[in-house]
């Protein structure tokens, strides 16, 4: 079953065109991986997915639902979460506050309970505490969910994200360079990571350079380069696709 369909999405900056008419499609319970050089568009087509961009042109379905044009909150009330290529954390808050931050969305309890301090939204609130601790232990995180933010190392503050993200309760999480910054070994333990959230039934998107993390993690890759999708298919099947290659995957070995 399809969770999330891309049909014809375009965006130009200036005169500059981002994304060019890409139409691709994401099957729930998979793993996807969004593929190509710098400046081929790959970050813009998650900003649209998620709201933080408008498309110009196109359709975006996400369960059932047409997406494009949403403000960024109801596409997370929807089922969608992010991390973001450049971490967005709020550094002097700490780690359980900030997994909390991703909780709102989810609060049934409105201003007025929140003011009064009603019963129900006290009970509200210990849930959600919960729930947060549950993603950092889930991230391995929970021991540290007294330290503010900025203090984590850098991996640390990536699954801390995830976490987040995870907090909103997201059919479809989209990961931005995820492994950016990170060791080897950090980037075997995201690998792992990856795997134990689909096992969640949660759809996942990713971006990622690392072709020894993405071959094996991904179910599906695809492969953009100057604003156009150029191929889509299983990640043997791109390995051995000539254009991608060509374009891309090549330039490795020209190095
Ligand atoms: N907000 C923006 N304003 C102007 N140009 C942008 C903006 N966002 C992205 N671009 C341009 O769009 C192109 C695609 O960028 P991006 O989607 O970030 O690529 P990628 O994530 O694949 O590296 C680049 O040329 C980039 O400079
Ligand atoms: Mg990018």
């Amino acid at each position: 079953m399809r969770i999330l369909s891309l049909n014809n999405v375009t965006k130009t900056f200036g005169g500059l065109v981002a994304v060019a008419g890409v139409s691709c499609g994401v099957d729930r319970g998979a793993v996807v991986g969004l593929i190509g050089p710098n400046g081929a568009g790959k970050t813009t087509v998650f900003n649209m997915i998620t709201g933080s961009t408008r498309p110009d042109d196109g359709h975006i379905f996400f369960a059932g639902h047409s997406i494009r044009g949403l403000r960024p909150h109801r596409i997370v009330a929807l089922g969608i979460a992010r991390t973001f290529q450049t971490i967005r954390l709020f550094p002097g808050l700490s780690v359980l506050e900030n997994v909390l931050s991703g909780c709102h969305c989810r609060m049934r309890s409105g201003l007025v309970s929140s003011l009064l301090r009603l019963p129900g939204q006290r009970r509200e609130e210990r849930l959600v505490i919960e729930r947060a601790m549950a993603e950092l232990e889930f991230v391995g995180l929970a021991g540290l969910w007294r330290s503010t933010a900025g203090s984590l190392a850098y991996g640390d503050q990536r699954r801390l994200e995830i976490a987040r993200a995870l907090a909103t309760e997201p059919r479809l999480l989209i990961l931005d360079e995820p492994a950016g910054g990170m060791n080897e070994q950090e980037t075997q333990e995201l690998a792992a990571l990856v795997g134990s959230i689909r096992d969640r039934d949660v759809t996942i998107m990713l971006i990622e350079h690392d072709m020894g993390f993405v071959m094996p993690v991904c179910d599906q890759l695809l492969v953009m380069e100057n604003g156009i999708l150029i191929a889509q298919g299983t990640p043997q099947e791109i390995q051995n696709n000539p254009k991608v290659v060509e374009a891309y995957l090549g330039l490795d070995e020209d190095a």
